[in-house]
C-alpha cells in the first residue's frame, strides 16, 4: 500500500509543499497532495525526517530566471499557489498567478521560506558586450582614426523653419531635377561643401533627439537652431535650447526668415541672450548666422560655420575596424523591401554582406543605399545609409553593431526581445501598497486612454515621450497601444474596446477606419504638431477631472415664526436681511454661531405663492424637506455652488 503525500506530511507535522520540496530534493518528485508514495519512499523520508527535522531548512537554493511568473515560482519552491501570493500582498505586489516578477522579488519571497536564490544568466547575453563610443585609447590594436564629417540636427520651434532650412542646404547639392526627384525619405543626408561632407539628421525637432538620446544614442555633434526673426525666441525654442545643453551639443543659432518685413533680428538676438546666447557680434560667444531659409539667403554662411564648430569639435572616428557600430535614426516596413532602417554608422565601415544586429532586430547586410538612392557597398562613419535585410525593423536609437555571424545575431536579438518582454511585464507587475491603498481610498484615479499612430518610430517615441510628461495626481495618459502607419481597422477596434481616443501623428485615417470610427464613435485626432497634440490631451484630461466646487454666498434670511404646515412640516417665516434666498439652492441653518443644519431650499413662498427667489427687506416662508426644527432666531444662509474650471 502506498502513501499519500498529504497523510505522510500531516503524520510528520509538517506542510504538504514542505514534504513536496523535500521529495524533490531527493530526487522523486510528486505531483502532489495527493499523490501517492512507495512504501519503501515513504519509510525514507520518514526516518530522515524524524531524524533531522533540519532538513527542510538545508540545501534550499534555488535557481531562477531574471524573472519568472509567480506559478513559476512556486512551483520552483514547491509551495502553494495562494501562499506565495500571499507573501507578495504582503510585500506590497499583487500579482496574478501568471504574472512576471524579477528575480530581486522572487529572493524575498523565497527568503520566507528559506530558500536563498540564484540567478541564472543565459550565455548569449554575458557575452555579447556592447561596444563603449567613447574616444578610444589610440592603443596600436585600435584602428586609424581618421577625420569624420559632423553630424548636425536642426532644432527649433514649430513653423519657425526647420524643414525649409534642411531643403535649402540639400538644394545646395543636388539639381533641382534631383531635388524633385527625391521622394525617399531616408531621415539623414549628407551634403558635399567645399571638398567635404557635412550629414544632416532629417528628423527635426528635439523631441525626436531626445527620444533618441533616451535609447543611449548620442548621434548629433552639432545642433543648429533655427528662430524666425519675425517670432524670436518662442517656448520650443527654449526647449530646443535646454535639450540641446542636456546632450552637451554646441549650439549654432541660425536666425531665419530675415527677409520678411516684420523680420526683427535685434530683438531676436536680444532675447537669445537672455537665454544664455548672446551672438558673437555682441560680444558673447554664439555663433549666429542670418538666413533666409525660403530665399536661400546666408546658407553658405551657415555651413562654413558647422564647418569650423566642427574643426573645433576635431571629430575623428576608426574607419578600418573589425567591430562596425552605428546608430539607427529611423525604420520602417516597407511593403516592397521589407523592414528599411536609416542608420548612421559611427565606427568602421558597413559593408553589404556584414552580419549585424539592432536592437531586437538582426540579419545580414542586404544592399544599403544612400539619401540619392544609390546603391552602396561599403559606408564610413557619419554616412547616413538605407540598410535592407534586417529581421524587423529596429527602434529609432538602437545601435546596430557588426557581429561575428548571423547566428550570433540572431541569438542576441531574440535574448533582448526576451529580456524586454520580461521587463516589460515585471515593470507592469510593479503595483506598490501604497498605490494600492491611495486608489482604493480615492476611487479616483482616471485614465486617458489613448491609442497612438505615428509616422516613423522617432515620432512615435516622442510623442510617448511627450505624452508621458503630463502628470497629475488624478488623471493619466494610458497608451494602449502605439505603432507606426495610417490609423487602421484594428485600431479603431482597440480604441473602442478600451473607451479609448485614437491619436495619429503625422499619419492619415484609412477611410474603412474612419467609418468605423464614425460607427463605434471612437474619436481620432490628427496632429502635425507634438505641442498641439499634448495641448488636447491635457485639455481631454482635464475633462475626466472630478468636477470641483466652490460655494458662493447667495444671502442670509432670519426667522421670525415658525409655522406648522399639515402634510408639509415646519416652515419658518423669514425676513431677508441681506442678499437674495433661491429656491432649489443651499441653504445652512446657523443658532448661536454654530451650524444645525444644512439641505436644500424646498420651497420658497411669498404671500402664499412659491417664487424663485426672494430679495433683502421681503418676508417669505422658508421650507427644507430636512429640517423639521426651525427657531425663531436661526439665520438662513443661502448660498450655491459653482463648478471650478479645473486643468491639468
Ligand atoms: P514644423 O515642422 O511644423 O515644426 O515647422 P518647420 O520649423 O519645419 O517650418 P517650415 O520649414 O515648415 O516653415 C514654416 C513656414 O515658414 C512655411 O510656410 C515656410 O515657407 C515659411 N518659411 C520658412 N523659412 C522661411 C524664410 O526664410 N522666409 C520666409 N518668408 N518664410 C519662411
Ligand atoms: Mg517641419
Amino acid at each position: 500500500m502506498g502513501v499519500k503525500v498529504y497523510e505522510l506530511a500531516k503524520d510528520l507535522g509538517i506542510t504538504n509543499s514542505d514534504l513536496l520540496a523535500v521529495l524533490r530534493e531527493l530526487g522523486v518528485p510528486a505531483a502532489g497532495g495527493s499523490a501517492e508514495l512507495e512504501p519503501a519512499t515513504a519509510d525514507t523520508v520518514r526516518e530522515m525526517i524524524t531524524q533531522d527535522r533540519g532538513i527542510i531548512r538545508q540545501a534550499k537554493t534555488i535557481t531562477i530566471p531574471q524573472s519568472l511568473s509567480v506559478r513559476e515560482l512556486a512551483e520552483t519552491m514547491g509551495m502553494q499557489l495562494a501562499d506565495v501570493q500571499k507573501r507578495l500582498v504582503e510585500m506590497g505586489i499583487l500579482a496574478s498567478v501568471n504574472q512576471q516578477i524579477g528575480a530581486d522579488v522572487a529572493a524575498k519571497v523565497a527568503e520566507k521560506w528559506g530558500y536563498s536564490v540564484t540567478v541564472a544568466t543565459t550565455q548569449a547575453v554575458r557575452d555579447h558586450k556592447p561596444v563603449r563610443l567613447a574616444p578610444q585609447p589610440k592603443t596600436k590594436h585600435a584602428g586609424k582614426l581618421v577625420p569624420r564629417p559632423p553630424v548636425i540636427t536642426v532644432m527649433g520651434h514649430v513653423d519657425h523653419g526647420k524643414t525649409t532650412l534642411l531643403d535649402a542646404i540639400r538644394r545646395t547639392n543636388v539639381t533641382e531635377q534631383e531635388f524633385g526627384g527625391i521622394t525617399q525619405h531616408i531621415g539623414a543626408y549628407q551634403v558635399d561643401w567645399k571638398g567635404r561632407k557635412i550629414t544632416f539628421l532629417d528628423t527635426p525637432g528635439h523631441e525626436a533627439f531626445t527620444a533618441m538620446r533616451a535609447r543611449g544614442a548620442s548621434v548629433t555633434d552639432i545642433a543648429v537652431l533655427v528662430v524666425a526673426a519675425d517670432d524670436a525666441v518662442m517656448p520650443q525654442t527654449v526647449e530646443a535650447i535646454d535639450h540641446a545643453r542636456a546632450a552637451d551639443v554646441p549650439i549654432i543659432v541660425a536666425i531665419n526668415k530675415i527677409d520678411k518685413p516684420d523680420a526683427n533680428v535685434e530683438k531676436t538676438m536680444q532675447q537669445l541672450a537672455e537665454h544664455g546666447l548672446t551672438p558673437e557680434e555682441w560680444g558673447g560667444d554664439t555663433i549666429t548666422v542670418k538666413v533666409s531659409a525660403k530665399q536661400g539667403q546666408g546658407i553658405d554662411e551657415l555651413l562654413e560655420m558647422i564647418l569650423l564648430v566642427a574643426d573645433m569639435l576635431d571629430l575623428q572616428a576608426e574607419v578600418s575596424t573589425s567591430r562596425v557600430v552605428g546608430s539607427v535614426i529611423e525604420a520602417k516596413i516597407d511593403r516592397g523591401r521589407g523592414p528599411v532602417a536609416t542608420v548612421l554608422v559611427q565606427r568602421g565601415t558597413l559593408k553589404v554582406g556584414t552580419p549585424v544586429v539592432a536592437g531586437e532586430a538582426y540579419g545580414k547586410v542586404k544592399a544599403m543605399f544612400d539619401d540619392k538612392g544609390e546603391r552602396l557597398t561599403k559606408a564610413g562613419p557619419a554616412t547616413p545609409v538605407e540598410v535592407l535585410g534586417l529581421s524587423e525593423a529596429p527602434q529609432a536609437g538602437d545601435r546596430l553593431e557588426s557581429v561575428k555571424d548571423e547566428r550570433e545575431a540572431r541569438a542576441i536579438a531574440e535574448k533582448r526581445a526576451e529580456e524586454r518582454r520580461r521587463e516589460r511585464i515585471r515593470d507592469s507587475s510593479k503595483i506598490t501598497l501604497e498605490d494600492l491603498y491611495r486608489r482604493i481610498k480615492e476611487g479616483t484615479v482616471k485614465k486617458l486612454p489613448i491609442v497612438l499612430k505615428a509616422d516613423v518610430q522617432g515620432s512615435e517615441e516622442a510623442v510617448r515621450q511627450s505624452l508621458a510628461k503630463i502628470k497629475h495626481e488624478e488623471v493619466e495618459v494610458e497608451i494602449i497601444h502605439s505603432g507606426v502607419g495610417n490609423v487602421n481597422e484594428s485600431d479603431i477596434m482597440l480604441a473602442s474596446a478600451s473607451n479609448a481616443i485614437v491619436i495619429g501623428f503625422n499619419v492619415k485615417v484609412d477611410p474603412r477606419a474612419a467609418e468605423m470610427a464614425e460607427r463605434e464613435n471612437v474619436e481620432i485626432r490628427t496632429y502635425n504638431v507634438i505641442y498641439e497634440l499634448t495641448k488636447d490631451v491635457r485639455g481631454a484630461m482635464a475633462g475626466l477631472l472630478e468636477p470641483v466646487f466652490e460655494e458662493v454666498k447667495l444671502g442670509e434670511a432670519e426667522v421670525r415664526a415658525t409655522f406648522k404646515v399639515p402634510g408639509a412640516g415646519i416652515v419658518a417665516g423669514c425676513y431677508v436681511t441681506e442678499g437674495r434666498v433661491v429656491r432649489n439652492e443651499f441653504i445652512r441653518v446657523r443658532r448661536d454661531n454654530k451650524v444645525v443644519y444644512e439641505g436644500k431650499l424646498d420651497s420658497l413662498k411669498h404671500l402664499k405663492e412659491e417664487v424663485r427667489e426672494m430679495a433683502q427687506g421681503f418676508e417669505c416662508g422658508i421650507f427644507s424637506q430636512g429640517f423639521q426644527d426651525f427657531q425663531v432666531g436661526d439665520i438662513i444662509e443661502a448660498y450655491t455652488k459653482k463648478q471650478v474650471a479645473r486643468a491639468v
